[in-house]
């Protein structure tokens, strides 16, 4: 499937498309029905952009009108100045308020095949509940709530319910581990964690409440456990601490006023991984956020009343809040939830969730179209995609192959594909096509929505018009991160250290001559494994923490379905041989400090590491060795010298 020209992520890839250079432009009959086909909307955005965003702001409820539209005083961003807004009256109130009570909102499929057919009115009762219930336990405006959840309706809810009453959650990826739990809640300092007894992922309950018990121990902050019933796994409840959801919110009232958030109060924050040390609670507000994430909704989706939206990802990563919770429902949305894994019981999981639901919009990740292409279309017979009308994608770059293959097979050559990049700390999509207007280019995003301006700079600040670079974004925009959890100068030096006042994704991008924009991966420490951001950092951390681990290296190496994989190099400690079993040991370590996505593939073992004067680790040179360029396929160095003889090369350099 990819070769190295190809692979996933990889600058080289680019230059080969480059020449190819197929466009696929709006197919006719979409463009017909698009809402947006119009070509002017970039020129008036770019003209004025205050009155553009004014006029996705407009679109939502507000309390009160807000007096000024910007303030900017870099870094720090204002939006929406003194207005007064709640983004779960946005998500459920002001529809039912419009009629809207009786559209479907969530249709919920749980992994052994259980359902649920929810209605604006069913989870706008259930959040309301969800609100009075966590009062009950004194939770206020501004308090820290944390959620460990399966992708249950439940996990929605919550979020709503925080909302509502003005409480800041802190959404925690299920598959994380009992030590990232631990650090996220001791960092946001939350009162209460909401999780449940278990969720299945591959017909086995992974053991939420368990590690959730784990991680509490080490929280002060936590006064209360709040756990939904899911797999009926036997829990310990904790007296006095631990609740059962059902019984919190049995009496509770269906009414509770929501909160009149200031436009630039905290919405949420959600943690993510950074080049050094520990995970960065990005902070979102209210007003701006919501604009950001209910306009490119429906733009990019090219969202209608009779849609059937499908986005794939978890509520634990940033794709599940905008696109799942808060874009979504802010536009009424009907939309499909699933709990599992892809692959069970059968690997057509998510053809026969299309066809039995007639999702229309479907937004899924590059690693998932990947491994789809691996498993074979033969797990698409017998499934009915006519549904669909629009593809997506989000979390890495796509390889110009799996976007082949998605427009192929999955979208019948009919549906445009729109490739969104952004970040958790951009809240909304940033670059990608308008679908109505925009021809695409296999593995290219394109170009910036209306009214972001990216830019390619290099190391000094230049612009680069055609060729590459790195993306930075120099006009500030409504979801914008407004900050980093407690850290004022990590956000600073992180995000607006680069270049003044301009912000720094950290990814690298080019231009061709054509105007397109061509993402090509990180640039700094962060890997990108399955679409998920992964320091090398906490990586090494986790390893080291290993008795038996003196020292090691993390580079991300390419992987055909992962798009990166994790390559660890380690320096043993005397008394600690190399063996099948240490190198297993290491693994599960890993995962069991962060997570299982954090489990290292390979894991080298050596005497030395290649590292700069500057005792810098020169990754550039783990990565060939991890990926077979200099050694071939080995899990041992076979030479510990190699690396000392690459050191001394290259060190000068
Ligand atoms: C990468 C996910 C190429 C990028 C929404 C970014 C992409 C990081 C794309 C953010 C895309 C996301 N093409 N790369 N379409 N989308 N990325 O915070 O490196 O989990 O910086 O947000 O994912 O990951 P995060």
């Amino acid at each position: 499937m990819t070769d190295e020209n190809t692979a996933p992520g990889q600058p080289a890839t680019v230059e080969n498309l480059l020449n190819e250079n197929r466009l696929f432009p709006p197919p006719e009959d979409f463009k017909a029905k698009a809402l947006y086909t119009d070509e002017s909307i970039y020129a008036k955005a770019l003209a004025d952009p205050s009155a553009y965003w004014v006029s996705h702001a407009e679109r939502l409820d507000w309390f009160e009108k807000w007096n000024q539209v910007l303030d900017w005083r870099p870094p720090f961003s204002r939006w929406f100045v003194g207005g007064k807004i709640n983004a779960c009256y946005n998500c459920l109130d002001r529809h039912i308020n419009a009629g809207l009570g009786d559209r479907l909102a969530i249709l919920w499929e749980g992994e052994p095949g259980d359902e649920q057919r929810l209605t604006y009115n069913d989870v706008f009762k259930a959040v309301n509940k969800f609100a009075n219930g966590l009062k009950q336990l004194g939770v206020k405006k501004g308090d820290r709530i944390a959620i460990y959840m399966p992708m249950v309706p439940e996990a929605a809810y919550a979020m709503l319910a925080c909302a509502r009453l003005g409480a800041i959650h802190t959404v925690v990826f299920g598959g994380f581990s009992v030590d990232s739990l631990r650090d996220r809640i001791n960092d946001a300092q939350a009162k209460v964690l909401i999780t449940a007894d278990g969720g299945w992922r591959r017909g086995k309950v992974v053991p939420l409440k368990d590690t959730a018990d784990q991680a509490v121990a080490g929280c002060e902050s936590i006064e209360h456990v709040v756990v939904i019933k899911r797999t009926e796994n036997e829990i310990l409840m904790q007296d006095g601490r631990d609740v059962w959801y059902d019984d919190l919110v049995a009496s509770a009232s269906e009414s509770c006023a929501p909160e009149p958030m200031d436009s630039e109060d905290i919405l949420f924050i959600l943690y993510t991984s950074g080049t050094t040390g520990k995970p960065k609670g990005i902070i979102h507000t209210t007003g701006g956020y919501m604009t950001g994430v209910s306009a490119t909704t429906r733009m990019v989706f090219d969202l209608h009343d009779e849609d059937i939206f499908w986005c794939t990802a978890d509520v634990g990563w940033i794709t599940g809040h905008s696109y799942i919770v808060y874009g979504p429902m802010a536009n009424a949305a009907t939309q499909v939830m699933y709990e599992g894994s892809p692959d069970y019981p059968e690997r057509n999981r998510f053809w026969k969730i299309i066809e039995k639901y007639k999702v229309s919009k479907f937004y899924t990740a590059p690693t998932a179209i990947r491994a789809f292409m691996k498993w074979g279309v033969k797990w698409l017979e017998g499934c009915d995609l006519s549904s669909l009308k629009l593809l997506g994608t989000v979390g890495e770059p796509i390889n110009p192959e799996a976007w082949i293959w998605y427009h192929k097979f999955i979208g019948a050559e009919k549906c445009p594909i729109v490739d969104t990049w952004w970040q958790t700390e951009t809240g909304s999509i940033m670059i990608s096509p308008l679908p109505g207007i925009v021809a695409t280019k296999p593995g290219s995003a394109t170009r910036p929505m209306p009214a972001i301006s990216a830019k390619i700079l290099n190391e000094v600040g230049e612009e680069i018009q055609v060729g590459g670079g790195f993306l930075a974004i120099d006009t500030p925009w409504p979801s914008m991160l407004r900050g980093i959890w407690g850290d004022e100068e990590r956000y600073k030096s992180t995000y607006w250290g680069r270049w003044p006042d301009t912000y720094f994704p950290g990814d690298g991008v080019k231009r061709d001559s054509d105007g397109y924009l061509w993402l090509l991966g990180r640039v700094d420490d962060v890997m990108l494994v399955a679409g998920h951001n992964i320091s090398t950092m906490e990586v090494e951390s986790a390893l080291v923490d290993h008795e038996a681990v003196a020292e090691s290296a993390v580079v991300g190496v390419t992987d055909e379905v992962k798009g990166q994989a994790i390559g660890a190099f380690v320096i043993l400690r005397e008394g600690f041989d190399d063996s099948d079993e240490i190198r297993q040991q290491l693994m599960k370590h890993v995962a069991e400090k962060i997570g299982a996505i954090a489990r290292p593939k390979t894991i080298i073992f050596t005497h030395d590491l290649p590292k700069t004067r500057s005792g810098k680790i020169m990754r550039r040179l783990l990565r060939d060795v991890a990926e077979g360029r200099a050694l071939g396929d080995v899990t041992t160095l076979a030479d510990p010298g190699v690396l000392n003889s690459l050191k001394e090369k290259y060190s000068d350099s």
